[in-house]
């Protein structure tokens, strides 16, 4: 891979600003100086360091994101999305949201470049449960929790079995393996209810980190990356 590329991917430093501090002597390969950000490097064995830094180039990054209310999911459509509230980078580094929230949902949102994986989790066929905790109106009673958990009718289609924990008429936590348009809206509608707010509070292994405001992020850990893909990998 070129230097230039790797730093940017790295998101380091552009590929103009890469040039200029190869130029000036910024950047050393295996502990020697490169004259010109152009050469090639094995990005997997490379030891780089961007003035007196060293630099953590990874195949794959992983975001989590606490989306807030008013920004789409997507990152081809017109209007705010979740990119725009990500450093620029990001969009470099061929970052882009696993999945979609509405655009008044909150909450957890995996960003990353690792797009095999992302298609994995997204796969009907792998069962990733998603949890949302959810206000209601009106109240829902238990017979209506259990015929959300049974599946309901959300217009030609019934939902899968799902979880869904009551804490009071109003407020719970749903879980559920699908990932249907409006999948949640439209089974509370299917008995009687609305739902109010939708906060998606866990995706597959990973929690959505409380210390996280709305609209902020955080690298996963290596723990929580390591239980992602091993998800991805699993039959
Ligand atoms: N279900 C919904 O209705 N909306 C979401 O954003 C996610 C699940």
């Amino acid at each position: 891979m070129r230097l230039d590329k790797y730093l940017s991917e790295a998101a380091v430093a552009s590929r103009s600003e890469s040039s200029k501090a190869a130029r000036s002597g910024k950047i050393t390969v295996d502990g020697a100086a490169v004259k010109s950000a152009a050469v090639h490097i094995d990005p997997e064995k490379a030891v780089v360091y961007y003035c007196g830094k060293k630099v953590n180039w990874r195949k794959f990054t992983y975001v989590m994101l606490n989306k807030p209310s008013g920004v789409i999911s997507s990152t081809d459509e017109s209007g705010r999305t979740v990119m725009d509230i990500l450093p620029p980078e990001f969009i470099k580094m061929n970052m882009f949201p696993c999945g979609r929230l509405d655009i008044d949902t909150t909450g957890l949102l995996l960003i990353t470049n690792n797009g095999p994986l992302a298609h994995e989790l997204l796969s009907p066929a792998k069962h990733v449960d998603k949890t949302y905790a959810y206000t209601c109106e009106p109240a829902i009673t238990e017979e209506q929790r259990v015929k959300l958990e049974k599946g309901v009718d959300i217009g030609g289609h019934i939902s899968a079995p799902a979880a869904v924990e009551l804490f009071s008429g109003t407020k719970g936590n749903i879980t559920i393996r699908e990932g249907k348009f409006h999948q949640i809206k439209r089974m509370f509608e299917a008995v009687g209810s609305k739902i109010t707010s939708l906060e998606r509070i866990a995706f597959g292994p990973l929690v959505l980190d409380e210390s996280l405001e709305r609209g902020g992020w955080r690298y996963l850990t290596e723990e929580e990356e390591k239980e992602l893909t091993s998800v991805g990998s699993k039959n």
